[in-house]
């Protein structure tokens, strides 16, 4: 099934593509553009579901084999982000990974300030937002009036030398804006400050090298395009082994030896292991493993210039009908927004045309993957037409 990087499936109808296709049967009755809220499920992670079930069912529990797992699932995310699997701890949540960061951060030294952004997922501003009970102050870059840009010369006037951190959301989830971070993690570091990438909506969907990228931390998980299911989420924390953090959030999987069961002392694993808590989310994981190894068997190459042709053809598509879309043409991930009088009407009746997304602030989000093509388009197209008096023209 491994198609060569050298030469990607284009969006077109291809053998190779509907071989791909074929691992996920949701696709032969839905138009599924529903990946930056929840990944289909594939023929190959429901057999990892059964397992584990047949496991539980025959042996009991296997402790040996979720540690595995859990190790199996680090090795891959090492592999997709191109850092040291040591530099990947592994949780249930970006909440939970970013939980535990914060609680390695103390806020009552002279650094107590988080610059944060307006493009951030709920969860990630209301984590940053609670550190403010500990000392933190939070200061927020806004989006500009077009709401599809962050106002990004407010990072040069918030980052001081009194700044902790910086979150950046790499995609934001409502409006597939993908943020150059760059600048900003130059401008962070120049200034003492650590950067905190948000990244669940950008990894999976390309390939992206955050040893590269110069990011302090990355969260993401594996509910949407690792296509896993809920219930695992990861870090990457840049050279766990030096850089002296150690979370307070903590638990018996965060210690050098999760098996010594000792009472009397904290003895926090050297790597990014320590940035884990308790016993791991052993369906989770049998899921993760599953969902990863498909992504990397289809290449990260031949995801992104699918994930990438499918989003012209989709641009394409919105351009000819003269409607509206709220994505910046150049600088987005897999997921698109088009704007719609009434949303959350739109999204039910394209279900009822077995066309499956989601919406936020009245624009649908169409979010393809790899396994979407040509004729996915025509049917989002056709169905949209359909129902044209809930999207206005330019
Ligand atoms: C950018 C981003 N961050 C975080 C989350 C969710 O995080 P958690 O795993 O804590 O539910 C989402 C989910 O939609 C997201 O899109």
């Amino acid at each position: 099934m491994t198609p060569s990087p050298a030469s990607p499936i284009a969006a077109e109808p291809s053998d190779a593509l509907d071989a791909l296709r074929a691992h996920f049967p949701i696709l032969a009755s839905k138009t599924y553009f529903n990946a930056c809220s929840y990944g289909p499920l594939s023929v190959e992670v429901e057999a990892a579901l059964h397992e584990y079930m047949k496991i539980r069912h025959e042996q009991g529990a296997r402790w040996d084999i979720y540690v595995e797992k859990a190790e199996n699932t680090r090795r891959m995310l090492g592999e997709l982000l191109c850092c040291d699997p040591d530099d990947v701890s592994i949780s249930t949540s970006v909440s939970q990974s970013l939980n535990t960061l914060l609680s390695a951060f103390q806020f009552d030294g002279p650094r107590r300030d988080i610059v944060t952004t307006d493009f951030d997922f709920p969860t990630t501003a209301q984590i940053l937002l609670a550190q403010e009970g500990r000392g933190a102050k939070v200061k927020r870059v806004e989006a500009d009036e077009s709401g599809t840009a962050l106002r990004m010369a407010q990072f040069d006037e918030l980052i001081d030398d009194q700044t902790l951190l910086v979150q950046v959301p790499l995609v934001c989830y409502r409006n597939g804006v993908w943020t150059d971070i760059d600048p900003i993690v130059e401008l962070a570091h120049a200034r003492g400050a650590m950067v905190l990438v948000d990244a669940y909506q950008a990894i999976g969907t390309r390939a992206y090298d955050v040893s590269a990228s110069g990011a302090d931390f990355l969260v993401g998980g594996c509910t949407k395009y690792l296509l896993a299911g809920a219930g695992t989420g990861f870090m990457y924390v840049r050279d766990a082994q030096g850089n002296g953090l150690q979370p307070v959030a903590t638990g018996w999987f965060a210690q050098a030896n999760p098996y010594a069961m000792d009472i009397y002392h904290h003895e926090p694993h050297d790597t990014a292991r320590r940035f884990e808590a308790g016993t791991p989310n052993a369906v989770g994981l049998f899921a993760a493993e599953a969902g990863l190894k498909l992504l990397l068997d289809v290449g990260m190459e031949t995801v992104g210039a699918n994930v990438k042709a499918v989003t012209d053809g989709i641009k394409a598509m919105i351009d000819r009908n003269g409607w509206h879309l709220v994505t910046p043409n150049d600088h987005h991930g897999a997921m698109l927004a088009i704007r719609s009088n009434d949303a959350p009407k739109l999204v039910e009746r394209l279900d009822a045309r077995d066309v499956i997304l989601t919406e936020r602030d009245n624009n649908i989000r169409v979010a393809p993957h790899f396994y979407n093509n040509a004729a996915d388009v025509e049917k989002l197209e056709f169905a949209l037409r359909a129902e044209s008096a809930l999207l206005p023209n330019l």
